[in-house]
């Protein structure tokens, strides 16, 4: 059983080097910017950009692609937003037209901020749920025409760990893989024979072995565009060189791709077969 192969847009964008930001149209204050998603200005802001990641260009690529893509359709959707954080992808689906939005994050503090971030926005509160739990213990009654997802991506290191919303929005355990791969285990459960899952993948958490493993189940996949950036080790300033040596590691195994302090987000869209395909 395989889905029909999703058209693949070989567009490249080169985001400037030493500025992780350049895809707001406009930023009002550190951890409040603007953005527009499929012909609506939208508003974004964080409270405490140590509980809940202010978007970065990683996400905001997933944004671009789907700007500049005429599929998916998204009027009238019953989406999952895995990892939510502050909720931009909840507030664009909606923006869109989603008929209903589920909102999932570990963190407990994302559930306030993307319901704060709906409501800024004017969008009717009443089409989001959100929900605080780990995505591997997630067990919804029901399943989604669309799944979207910009998962942690960087190595875990106990040097560096630290305990905030930061930590678990950029690092995951099995070199930065973890929650890939229970996006990866989770998706047949989640998502409705037919449905797409849009995610924003990192280069520094193979690319590739997702893809694999979705065309295993018999999935479409596409490309809706490859960004390049510079690797967000802000955060982390004083463990830069732990975490390149960790990825230089990757790298060598054939399972990351990056070139000095530059790699590349792939907006990617996937497709469950349909049922009786
Ligand atoms: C890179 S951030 C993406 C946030 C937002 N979607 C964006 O693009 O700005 C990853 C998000 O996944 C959440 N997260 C990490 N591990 C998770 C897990 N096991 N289950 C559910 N959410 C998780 C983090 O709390 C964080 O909000």
């Amino acid at each position: 059983m395989t889905a029909a192969p999703i058209q693949t847009l070989s567009r490249r964008r080169v985001l400037p080097v030493g500025e992780n930001g350049s895809l707001w149209e406009a930023r009002t204050s550190p951890s409040c910017g603007v953005f527009e998603f499929r012909g609506t200005r939208l508003w974004l802001a964080v409270e405490d950009p140590a509980k809940v990641l202010f978007p970065t260009d990683c996400g905001l690529s997933l944004i671009a692609a789907l700007n500049d893509a005429s599929t998916p359709e998204l009027t009238g959707v019953n989406a999952l937003d895995i990892g939510a954080g502050s909720g931009v992808y909840s507030v664009a689906l909606l923006a869109a037209g989603a008929e209903r939005v589920t909102a999932l994050d570990i963190n407990p503090a994302s559930a306030a901020q993307t319901m704060a971030n709906v409501v800024t926005n004017r969008l009717d509160a009443t089409r989001l749920k959100c929900v605080t739990s780990p995505l591997e213990e997630y067990a919804p009654d029901e399943k989604f025409d669309l799944v979207i997802t910009n998962p942690p991506h960087l190595p875990y290191d106990p040097s560096y760990a630290r305990c905030d919303g930061l930590e678990v929005a950029l690092v995951a355990r099995s070199n930065g893989r973890a929650m890939y791969d229970a996006v990866v285990d989770q998706m047949d459960t989640l998502l409705a024979p037919g449905g797409t899952l849009l995610m924003a993948h990192s280069s520094l958490a193979d690319v590739p072995k997702t893809v694999k493993e979705f065309t295993a189940r018999g999935y479409g996949s596409g490309t809706l565009g490859v960004f390049e950036m510079d690797i967000p080790l802000l955060a982390y300033a004083e463990h830069r060189d732990t975490m390149l040596g960790l990825l230089e590691e990757q790298r060598e195994a054939g399972r990351a791709e990056f070139d000095g302090s530059r790699f590349t987000v792939h907006a990617l869209m996937f497709r469950r077969p349909p049922s009786g395909v």
